[in-house]
């Protein structure tokens, strides 16, 4: 399971989740693992894409902390729901809302933390790493640590 932030105009409007360009960079991301979304692969190699926040912010802004409190029962939800084998979270508004933490992403990634009992990974986001190229390399890094947490086992 990815977590992102919240939904974009596009997405909005499409009712899916990472349809833009940052969704794109996802799409790869998930591809070199030979991961694709729910829709678009076989149950084994299936990534569900959810987002901490519901709806979009006006104009785009970032989450309000009173907005990923009201979200955060439907998110609770989703992972009870899908028992997911990992969490990966995407960007500081992800980390808020499961970590609780407001640490930056650079001090959280590289350990497996737990959310609901569940592996978590911490790496950046897709629309920041299309602003930032050269930390592609440790998303991928971050992506590895995931697989290899899937790999070692059940959580
Ligand atoms: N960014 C996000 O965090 N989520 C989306 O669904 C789209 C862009």
């Amino acid at each position: 399971m990815v977590v992102g932030e919240a939904p974009g105009e596009n997405e909005d409007l499409q009712g899916e989740p990472f349809v833009g360009a940052a969704g794109q960079l996802l799409d790869r991301m998930l591809a070199a693992l030979q991961l694709a979304r729910a829709a678009d692969g076989p149950p084994a190699r299936s990534v569900y894409i959810a987002n901490t926040l519901k709806c979009r912010p006006p104009r785009n802004r970032n989450p309000g902390a009173e907005e990923l409190a009201q979200c955060e029962p439907f998110l609770v939800r989703q992972v009870e729901l899908l028992q997911p084998r990992i969490i990966l979270a995407m960007g500081r508004f992800a980390v808020q809302a499961l970590l609780r933490s407001d640490e930056a992403i650079g001090r959280l990634r590289g350990r497996v933390h737990r959310y609901q009992g569940v592996p978590l990974v911490v790496t950046y986001h897709p629309a920041y790493l299309l602003r930032s190229p050269l930390d592609k390399a440790k998303a991928w890094e971050d992506l590895c640590l995931a697989a290899a947490t899937l790999e070692g086992g059940p959580a």
